[in-house]
């Protein structure tokens, strides 16, 4: 298998094979970093000194960032972080030329922001691999960490059943119908109607999990989604870029579709809760404060309760964000 100079756009373009070998390499990289460098030697080799890598962000990011960041340090190179102001990226430079310019001084380019289609037009115009740090359509690098996560708890990924809650039309959501598709899992899409994916992208999904034997269902059901679940999941209800507008709306609509003691009480024994984070489960930041003072909900996609349960293993989760970040930068620039 190798990777060397492909992107990293979405999952739709990785076959099961592709992906599977990139959650071996993460699964590798991570034993080598938790066993610690030897004899001063540098961890994982150290082929990578000397390259340099740009992190364009132009949505905000705690866990991407971090991860991209410890990356690139384990593996010797250095990092550029592009932040959502202060560059010339979208107000006086095209995202075309910004590829060109980049490509001449970086080994390898990622991109968090706004429509797929800009972080594909990157890709067609740079000479050197680009990493889809999340867009509104997909994050598939939170979909390696889901995976290698789920794979650490519960062994073999086919056939396991994972249902996500909430709202259905955006980048999680999509994202973990392509993974399932590609995997063979049972994705389950629990929201109502107006919250499922879009249907040409079900429509894709489909073909890809009839060649993988998966399954993807779709349903405003609580108790037939969540029982027999494997995986529970979740995100946020008004994502990055949204307007504060729709919070009222989604609130009333999402609010049946949270994932409480009773969605779980439906699911196997040992389910485990996967969220990307960061979650709204309490009233412990700005906008959970300013959602309960204007609406009084303490909790949204998620109760504290299960957050903090034993079934949450949001806190692996979020450290495997690291190791499969890492795992993607290494094979694309030829780390084997
Ligand atoms: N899950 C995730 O992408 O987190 P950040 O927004 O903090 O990068
Ligand atoms: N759906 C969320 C995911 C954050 C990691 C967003 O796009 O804001």
């Amino acid at each position: 298998m190798d990777l060397t100079g492909r992107d990293f756009l979405k999952l739709l373009d990785y076959s099961p094979e592709e992906i599977n070998y990139l959650l071996d390499i993460s699964a590798r990289l991570k034993a080598e970093k938790k066993a610690g460098s030897k004899d001063g030697k540098p961890l994982h080799g150290g082929d990578f000194a000397g390259k340099n890598i740009a992190l364009i962000f132009e949505k905000n990011s705690t866990r991407t960032r971090c991860s991209f960041e410890v990356a690139a340090f384990d593996l010797g190179m250095g990092a550029t972080y592009l932040g959502p102001s202060g560059s010339q990226i979208g107000n006086k430079e095209s995202i075309a030329d910004t590829a060109r310019v980049l490509s001449r001084m970086y080994d390898g380019i990622e991109y968090r922001g706004f429509d797929q289609e800009i972080v594909e037009e990157l890709a067609r115009y740079s000479d050197v691999p680009v990493w889809n740090g999340l867009t509104n359509e997909f994050h598939p690098t939170q979909m390696l960490a889901d995976m290698l996560t789920i794979r650490e708890h519960k062994g073999d990924l086919k056939g396991l059943k994972l249902v996500y809650m909430g709202d259905a039309r955006y980048n999680m959501a999509d994202s973990y119908m392509v993974t399932c598709a590609k995997l063979g899992m049972h994705f389950v899409a629990c929201a109502p109607e107006e919250y499922w994916p879009n249907k040409e992208l079900i429509k894709t999904c489909q073909e890809v999990a009839t060649e993988n034997g998966a399954t993807l269902e779709f349903t405003e059901d609580v108790e037939k989604a969540c029982t027999d679940a494997d995986v529970i999941c979740t995100d946020v209800w008004v994502s990055m870029g949204e307007p504060d507008e729709v919070w009222e709306k989604r609130i009333r609509d999402l609010g049946p579709y949270q994932v409480n003691a009773k969605a779980f009480s439906y699911a196997k024994k040992d389910a485990i809760f996967l969220h990307c984070l960061p979650a709204f489960h309490d009233t412990n930041t700005r906008i959970g404060k300013q959602i309960y003072e204007k609406y009084g909900l303490k909790e949204m996609e998620v109760t504290n309760e299960i957050f903090e349960s034993e079934h949450s293993v949001v806190f692996d989760e979020a450290e495997n964000r690291m190791h499969t970040i890492k795992a993607v930068v290494y094979t694309t620039l030829g780390g084997k």
